[in-house]
């Protein structure tokens, strides 16, 4: 590895070739250095405001893997030369974020699990967070039919996410129903529960029953038909990802609401979040050509993600599996079905998506996953 110091800065060039340039405050207020940063919980002791603006870095030198760094405060540190590659991350680029795999109605077979199997090993439950994470859904198998069976599975990752109906609720027919959900009415594919600030990230749906006529679930990649709007319809997506959209649910003793634009870009121009909710979705009474313009992209990007055969997976869920999608991403549906023919029993609950993606770094950092979700990166 070389280094040299450059007006102050340090330039590295990694054995691999890769150059990377540190400015000085950045390098010194992260520093593996037991007076900069707590050695045991990682957290810095210094307050980094307070560096002096015009701190430069004096000298660098590496030697036999140990590089030493003065500042002009004085200052002066050794850190490990192996410390410099793990901020080494290409920037993003594209148009997704990392690891996602899109995907369309051919996606055979269903990235899914056995619950004995996620009990009993770590590694095959970092593989199923992996091509969560890399498909936007998994199925889970072996989940016991029971009304609280889903907690079953949800306990070997995190909490679940409480909401104003509570943990863990019924999706089945009842009179009176509070939302469309507690129907045999079709839902179209939509995302779950946007007039919710957060928004949940994921949604478990398990099955306890569900042998009545039709009833089958539907998915579509959202992130899949963003990337196509994109190509196909340039001013349609960029209306959609700027547009802000109003969302509301009322019952007798909740009033939720929250806005959010249908497609959502990151601070980097990637895809970060669809929404789309028919149920509750009002948009505000904006300029004419806006609402002329938003209408032509909504029914653009509607064709993709109700229409569109090539983009939706179908299939019916069995007693004892458990769907669990990325709300973010993906957009879920079902078939009517017939009330006469059988019955249809679904228990849902949400989770964050802290919960889980800390669970997956904590699995990965233990060991490195050899899911192909991590080696194919889109
Ligand atoms: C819902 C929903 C799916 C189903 O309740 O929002 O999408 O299979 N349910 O009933
Ligand atoms: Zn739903």
């Amino acid at each position: 590895m070389d280094i040299a110091v450059v007006d102050g800065a340090l330039e590295v060039t990694l054995p691999a070739g890769k150059r990377l340039t540190r400015h000085p405050i950045w390098l010194r207020e992260r520093l593996p250095d037991p007076r900069v940063v707590d050695s045991t919980t990682g957290q810095r002791l210094i307050e980094a405001a307070l560096l002096p603006l015009d701190l430069k870095i004096t000298r660098a030198q590496c030697l036999r893997g140990q590089v030493t760094v003065g500042f002009s405060d004085g200052f002066e540190a050794t850190i490990p030369q192996a410390w410099f590659s793990h901020d080494a991350e290409p920037p993003a680029s594209g148009d997704l974020p990392d690891h996602v795999i899109l995907w369309d109605s051919r996606l055979a077979p269903l990235p899914g699990a056995h619950l004995d199997a996620l009990k009993n090993s770590e590694a095959a439950l970092a593989a199923f967070l992996n091509a969560l994470q890399a498909h936007g859904f998994a199925i889970v198998q072996g989940v016991p039919v029971e009304l609280d069976g889903a907690l079953d599975f949800a306990g070997i990752i995190g909490p679940i996410r409480y909401t104003n109906w509570g943990g863990l609720a019924d999706v089945k027919a009842i009179p009176n129903a509070y939302d469309l959900t507690m129907t045999p009415r079709h839902l179209e594919s939509h995302t779950d529960n946007p007039y919710r600030d957060s928004v949940p990230a994921y949604v478990l749906l398990h099955c306890l029953q569900n042998d009545a006529t039709g009833g089958e679930s539907t998915l579509v990649d959202g992130f899949h038909a963003a990337t196509l709007l994109k190509t196909r319809d340039p001013a349609a997506f960029e209306v959609l990802t700027r547009t802000p959209v109003y969302f509301r649910y009322a019952d007798s003793d909740s009033l939720l609401e929250n806005r959010g634009t249908l497609i959502e870009l990151d601070h980097h121009g990637r895809i970060t979040q669809v929404r789309y909710s028919n149920r509750t979705e009002l948009v505000e009474a904006r300029p004419l050509a806006e609402l002329d313009a938003f209408y032509r992209a909504r029914r653009a990007f509607f064709d993709l993600i109700q229409h569109d055969p090539a983009l939706t997976l179908s299939f019916k869920l069995m007693p004892g599996e458990l769907m669990m999608m990325d709300n973010h991403r993906l957009l879920h549906g079902r078939r009517p079905y017939l009330l006469d023919t059988g019955a249809r029993h679904m228990r849902q609950c949400y989770m964050d998506r802290d919960v889980v993606q800390s669970r997956r770094n904590v699995l990965n950092r233990r060991r490195p996953p050899l899911d192909s979700a991590e080696k194919h990166p889109v």
